[in-house]
This record gives structure tokens, C-alpha cells and sequence, in this order.
């Protein structure tokens, strides 16, 4: 603007100092490094550019005033008629604000803080907008980086909830089992043989046992309670021998390949959990793949840290590939948590892969699941590498033969809190010849100990209130070391160092199960 000033000595010296202002308003603006401040015009055409703008968005003014502003969006806001929308809010309310993504010159995106502010001449005509864009990505990036650690908080302690819920309710449940498989036994055996029907009933009933059983050790196995027998396993050699049985259960549409290395060292894991744990996954692979595919199993040495929350070490990284549907990133977000299903009532109970992953926590390693919708699953299980070498054979506790003609009549203490296991294991020694008392507290076991003579065995319950398993068995050591015992335990309930020779009975244990415990007890 050229003002016509000439001859009046006070109207020269205001414009001076108007021009003055408006240049160290110019500096100002342009000397601010932090915010991108600019105008625009009333159509969203650049029309000036501060020093902060070219920081922030990588223009220098040359490049970039005559341009439209919507050049800072991005391509699906711009779809979306973004820009316009920001102008016209701007014309109506006189001011827009917003916390959103936009574009550098070099395609990179950033988060900024944008407020666009309408400007009117004093007649009130719109003559543009002032634009300050602030550069927020660093603040976005902490917020975001805490919103997903407290998300994963969150989930962590849901799943431990879950864990001491289920692995609660699975204990209490095993004992239920465990009274009716074995009064089932019994009643088995009374039957007369010739009543098949009857017996058909009781096989039946056997049979729901179980599935129940099976079903508990899965709950177990999610809540990382159930008991495990790692020993160092060759994993190349475990999948070979599960061949067949996965080619059987898969049928003909499915294809199994393996691949594993020559050098692969050997896991320290519960064999037969691993092998529950594959079958599992081959299940889930079989529901994936309706009209057939390839189930791939294979396996690498890598080390941990970093990956999946594992701790620095050697772990063999097992791989179950399938060539299925896939799942989207909802269900794979819930994918292990317990009871999490998509197959429908009755068809899944959404605990085969809280299994997979409980078993390979519990193992010291980890679960991690990548999948593409149309494209297919893989499942890679982490257990940390053994030290040991695998024994050629695996050891099979040689059951002491059996000698029905000296069988040795004994008087065995019965210690479980729960009133219906104790009769349950009562009646299967009676059953067997033996005779029992039955008591429900490791203080009783105690007292019963000293005022009955000739008690030649105990099997006592782990986990009751007061005094544990362990705990009674050290005290019955004290004043009568050449009693054994047994100890009967559904799950890895044993504080860490407790002495791992007591001979175990895992719950739910049936009659022969019983019998073999004893005979190998009395062979010692
Ligand atoms: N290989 C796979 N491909 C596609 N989706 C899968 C695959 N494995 C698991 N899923 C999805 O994850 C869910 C949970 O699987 P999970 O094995 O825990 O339970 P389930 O198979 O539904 O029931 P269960 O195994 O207890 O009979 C499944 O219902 C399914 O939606
Ligand atoms: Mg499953």
C-alpha cells in the first residue's frame, strides 16, 4: 500500500512509524521458528510463509505461496473434502482448531496442532485466514506410547484375573472328577457282566469324565498351574512321530509338510503337552481350511530379547503354518484369551490356543501369532533351548511287576479336605484289599499318625488350608521317616524346591493309577 504522504511532516512521521511496526511485525513473524504462521486467502491459496512454516513443513516460499493449503493433507482427507470443511467452519465460527495428521514437501506425516483464524476487513468482508500450525508428533508420540503400555497393562492383569479364576475353578472341578471317576470304577466293577446295558451307561458317564479331565488340564495348562515334566525333547523327532496321527485326524483334503534342521538343539518342555499343544494347533488349522490346504510345521534356532517379551537367551522357534482363512485383527487380538471362540456354541471352548500359550509361558517362553485374512495362520511357539542332551530313549518308569499272589494287604492314611476325594480314594484301596482312615487336615494326619500304630503308607492331598502337603509330609518325616508317602496333586501347585522324588499321584487318578504308585512305592 502506497500512502500519499507528501508535505504534511506529521503524517510522514506516522506512516514511519506504522511502517515500523509493520516491519518488526515481520520479523517477529518471521523470526518464529516453532509454529508455522501464515495466511492464506479467502479461497485457501498460500499467500505469505514464515521461517517456521519451511521448518515444519519443508517449503521454502518460493515453492510454496500461490499454492492451495490442502497441498499439507493428506490424500484420504483431502478424499474427504477435509480442506474445505476447515475454511468453511473457519467462515461461520470465525475460528477451527484440530489435532491431526498432515504432510511434509517430502512425503513424510506428521501430527499438528492446526488453527485456522477468519480475518475481516473493518468493513467485515472476508478478506482471509491466518493459519498457525504447530509441529505436535513428539507429544502424540508419548501419549500414544503410554496409552498402549497402560493397554497392556490392563490386558496383563485381565489375563492374570482369568488365570487365578480358572486355574481356582479347574482345582475344585478336578476333584469333583475325581469322586466320579472313581465311585464309576467301582460301580464297574460290581456290576455283573452279563448287564450291558448298565455297563453301557457307566462307560458312557466314563467317557464324560474325561472330556471333563481334558478340559480341566486345559485350564490348568492357561493358568500356568498345571503340573509339567519338562525334560530336554527333540523336536524334529517329536513332530516325525505325530506324523501319522495328524495326517489321520486332519483327512485326505490336508496336506502336512515339515521341515526341520539337521542341527536343531533340543527344548526343555513337557513332551506330551508339546505334543497336546500341536495337536491343538493342527485343530485349528484343520477349522481354518474347510476345503483343504497344507499344514507346514517347521522350526529354527534364534535368540530371544526383544521378540515377544523373551527374556535374552537360545530358544527354538517352532512354526505351525497354515494356508487358511485367516483371522482379522479383532480376533487375532483376542485370539489366546481363554474362552475366546468364533466357532459357535458347543463347537469350540476357545481354550486350544490359552493352552499353546499358557504351556509355552509356563516353559519359560512364549506365543506369538502372525495372520492374514484369506491368506492364513502361523503360530510360532519360543521354548528356550536345554542344556541337556536328549536321552536316546525316553525313560519309561518300569512298572515293578506285578505279584497278585504276595500282594501285600496295607493300612494306608487318607488326607484330603475334600470330604468326597477322601471317601473316593478310601474306596479304591478298600476296593483293592487295603484298608484305609481317612482324615481332613494335615493336623489330623498328624494326631492320627501317633495314636494309630501300623500305618504303613500315606497319600495326602497337597493344596489344604493351614498345613499343605508339603508341609505334612516334612513333619511326618521328622517322627516317622520309614512311612512313605504319596502325594496327590492336580497341578503344579509345589512351592519352588520342594523335593521333586515324592512320589506323585496326579489328580484325577483312577484305580490302576493308584495301583501302580503303590507297587512302585513298595518296591523301594
Ligand atoms: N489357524 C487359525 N486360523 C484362523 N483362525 C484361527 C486359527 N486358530 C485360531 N483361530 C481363531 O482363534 C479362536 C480361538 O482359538 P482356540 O483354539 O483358542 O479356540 P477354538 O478353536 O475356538 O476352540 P477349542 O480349541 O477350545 O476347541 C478360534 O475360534 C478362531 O477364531
Ligand atoms: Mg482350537
Amino acid at each position: 500500500m502506497i500512502l500519499n504522504s507528501a508535505g504534511d511532516p506529521e503524517r510522514v512521521q506516522a506512516e514511519a512509524e506504522l511502517w515500523r511496526d509493520r516491519e518488526l511485525f515481520r520479523y517477529l513473524v518471521q523470526g518464529v521458528t516453532d509454529y508455522a504462521i501464515y495466511m492464506l486467502d479467502p479461497n485457501g491459496i498460500v499467500s505469505n510463509w514464515n521461517a517456521g512454516a519451511e521448518r515444519i513443513k519443508g517449503y521454502t516460499p518460493d515453492e510454496i505461496v500461490g499454492r492451495h493449503f490442502s497441498t499439507f493433507y493428506t490424500e484420504q482427507d483431502r478424499a474427504r473434502g477435509e480442506p474445505q470443511r476447515a475454511l468453511s467452519i473457519a467462515r461461520a465460527e470465525g475460528r477451527y482448531e484440530r489435532e491431526a495428521i498432515r504432510v511434509r514437501k517430502d512425503g513424510t506425516r506428521f501430527w499438528a496442532n492446526v488453527v485456522i483464524d477468519a480475518i475481516h476487513d473493518e468493513a467485515g468482508k472476508l478478506i482471509g485466514f491466518a493459519k498457525v500450525t504447530r509441529d505436535i508428533t513428539e507429544r502424540k508420540e508419548a501419549e500414544q506410547a503410554l496409552a498402549q503400555a497402560n493397554e497392556e497393562l490392563m490386558q496383563s492383569q485381565k489375563m492374570e484375573a482369568i488365570g487365578r479364576l480358572t486355574g481356582g475353578v479347574a482345582h475344585d472341578f478336578n476333584n469333583l472328577l475325581m469322586a466320579i471317576t472313581g465311585s464309576l470304577e467301582l460301580l464297574r466293577k460290581r456290576l455283573p457282566s452279563a448287564d450291558e446295558k448298565s455297563l453301557r451307561l457307566v462307560d458312557n458317564a466314563m467317557q464324560g469324565v474325561q472330556r471333563g479331565a481334558a478340559l480341566t488340564q486345559r485350564m490348568l495348562a492357561f493358568a500356568r498351574r498345571q503340573e509339567l515334566r519338562p525334560e530336554p525333547v527333540n523336536v524334529g523327532a517329536l513332530v516325525e512321530g505325530m506324523k501319522d496321527l495328524l495326517m489321520r485326524s486332519l483327512g485326505p483334503t490336508m496336506e502336512v509338510t515339515t521341515a526341520f534342521p539337521d542341527k536343531l538343539s533340543p527344548i526343555l518342555i513337557d513332551a506330551n503337552q508339546l505334543e497336546l499343544a500341536i495337536l491343538n494347533l493342527a485343530v485349528n488349522a484343520k477349522d481354518a481350511m474347510p476345503d483343504g490346504g497344507t499344514l507346514t510345521i517347521s522350526a529354527r534356532e534364534a535368540s530371544g530379547g526383544g521378540t515377544a517379551g523373551l527374556r535374552e537367551g537360545r530358544y527354538v522357534c517352532l512354526s505351525i503354518a497354515d494356508t487358511g482363512e485367516g483371522m482379522d485383527v479383532a480376533t487375532l487380538s483376542h485370539a489366546t484369551e481363554p474362552f475366546f471362540t468364533t466357532k459357535g456354541i458347543g463347537k469350540g471352548t476357545g481354550l486350544g490356543l490359552a493352552m499353546v500359550r499358557g504351556l509355552s509361558e509356563q516353559s519359560g517362553g512364549g506365543t506369538t501369532i502372525e495372520s492374514t485374512v484369506g491368506k492364513g495362520t502361523t503360530v510360532l511357539l519360543w521354548i528356550p533351548v536345554s542344556d541337556a542332551s536328549v536321552s536316546v530313549a525316553p525313560v519309561e518308569v518300569a512298572a515293578a511287576p506285578e505279584e497278585p499272589g504276595n500282594a501285600r494287604k496295607l493300612r494306608v492314611l487318607v488326607v484330603d479336605d475334600d470330604v468326597l476325594v477322601a471317601m473316593n480314594t478310601t474306596a479304591m484301596l478298600e476296593d483293592m484289599g487295603h484298608s484305609a482312615i481317612e482324615v481332613h487336615s494335615g493336623r489330623q494326619a498328624l494326631e492320627a499318625m501317633a495314636a494309630t500304630p501300623g500305618i504303613d503308607l500315606v497319600i495326602t492331598d497337597q493344596a489344604m488350608p493351614q498345613m499343605t502337603g508339603i508341609e505334612l509330609i516334612s513333619g511326618l518325616a521328622e517322627r516317622w521317616p520309614q512311612v512313605p508317602v504319596i502325594l496327590a496333586t492336580g497341578y503344579a501347585e509345589l512351592p519352588d524346591g520342594a523335593d521333586r522324588n515324592v512320589p506323585r499321584l496326579g489328580k484325577p487318578f483312577m484305580q490302576r493309577d493308584l495301583e501302580r504308585v503303590l507297587r512302585q512305592v513298595l518296591a523301594h
